[in-house]
């Protein structure tokens, strides 16, 4: 089995990821920060230090400032919503994934004015069309890192100067780059980081998180729950003490606990030897996708400006069927269709049949690629046309 969906969760964990979350369970299962006994200040360690991984990892100056959610989804209807008031402006761009594109609908039917940026068929954001649509100011620029279904890198850094610059805030969806690509939230103008434990981070599902640099105004961001937090429980009004005002509730410890060895697990590779491994992956896949007859590759086309994510159709074929037999045939796990991401598909031409997307991970291998190749070119040799 050649596993290429690593877009929508990595697989397998690394072993360290399985020990730990057994660890938890076995000698820590304790409430974090509620009970004051001693499996409740063990798990309270674990959490802790999952916090200050994923500071050190991000460049965020404060554990504390890092809320853990449930996933991506959960940490950016936080800041979307959490920041954004009716009459408030907030810019976004046409390839979002729709964890970013529903609440920002949702929030415009509440009255928060919606201006999406136009990218181009390959995916790229041209920092001259973002510096247009910021000319009238706005709360909030909210853009993905890459996009989930091309790749494609947008300009982050120079996002983050144009919404400076316009009074905007910038929140940055990293569901597709962290763990794979440096973020620094300092050297890079990041506001507001939203991430997923279960993807680039080798956590388990259920873990996620969003990072407030050291200079946003926590008391801008309303929560989306209140509840117990085990802090301040003489009053009854919500603490405004970080993270718990975001926190209420029994976090997810033993999800946490993984995503604290994965984020360690991630750190000890290092950032840049994974890229580098994923550089040469996404090359390979490019150029062996490009040169199977009638197969189109949507995205930059250059590794170096996407992440190990690549996205393709076939003339004249539907893409559901070649997604079945990579799997069913040769055991190439890919995903097929608009993969939560309709925006991005009507950007690159490709809504509403969608396209196969292939997605390789840390673990894959040069020879996993050429054998994924292999099977796409006898798949599109072998196939029937779509009527
Ligand atoms: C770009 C992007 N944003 C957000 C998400 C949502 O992530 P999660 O499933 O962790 O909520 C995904 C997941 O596929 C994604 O690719």
């Amino acid at each position: 089995m050649i596993y290429l969906d690593h877009a929508a969760t990595s697989w397998p964990k690394p072993p360290e990821v399985l020990r730990s979350m057994a660890d938890f369970l076995e000698r820590a299962g304790g409430n974090p920060g509620r009970s004051g006994h001693r499996l409740s200040i063990a798990a309270g360690r674990i959490v802790y230090d999952a916090r200050e991984a994923v500071a050190e990892l991000f460049n965020a100056a404060d554990p504390l400032r890092v809320i853990f959610t449930m996933n991506a989804t959960h940490a950016l209807n936080l800041a979307l919503r959490g920041l954004l008031r009716p009459g408030d402006r907030v810019v976004t761009s046409s390839i979002e994934h729709n964890a970013m594109m529903r609440p920002l609908r949702g929030l415009e039917r509440q009255g928060v004015a919606l201006t999406v940026v136009p990218c181009a068929a390959d995916g790229t954001l041209d920092p001259a069309d973002l510096a247009r649509a910021l000319e009238g100011g706005a709360r909030l620029v909210a853009l993905n890192h890459a996009s989930n279904v091309t790749g494609t890198l947008l300009p982050v850094a120079a996002a983050a100067a144009l919404a400076h610059r316009a009074g905007a805030l910038l929140l940055v969806d990293a569901a597709q780059t962290a763990g794979v690509l440096p973020i620094d939230v300092r050297a890079m103008g990041i506001d507001l980081l939203a991430f997923t434990g279960h993807k680039g981070l080798q956590g388990p599902p259920g873990t996620g998180g969003l990072v407030l640099a050291a200079g946003v105004d926590a008391s801008l961001i309303e929560p989306l729950m209140r509840g117990g937090t085990g802090s301040r429980s003489e009053f009854e009004e919500q603490p405004d003490d970080l993270p718990d005002k975001y926190e209420s509730g029994t976090p997810n410890g033993v999800g946490i606990a993984g995503l604290g060895a994965g984020v360690r697990f991630v750190m000890a590779r290092g950032i840049e030897t994974i890229r580098g491994h994923e550089v040469a992956l996404t090359r390979a896949l490019i150029e062996g996708l490009r040169a199977i007859p009638g197969v189109t590759v949507h995205g930059p086309l250059d590794p170096e400006l996407c992440t190990a994510t690549v996205s393709f159709t076939v003339a004249g074929r539907r893409v559901s069927e070649i997604g079945y037999r990579l799997d069913e045939e040769h055991g190439v796990l890919t995903r097929v269709g608009l993969h939560c991401a309709p925006a991005a598909h009507r950007t690159i031409g490709t809504f509403p049949e969608g396209t196969v997307r292939l997605a390789a991970g840390m673990f894959t291998t040069l020879d996993d690629i050429r054998e994924a190749v292999a099977a796409v070119a006898t798949v599109v040799a072998t196939g029937t046309v779509a009527t």
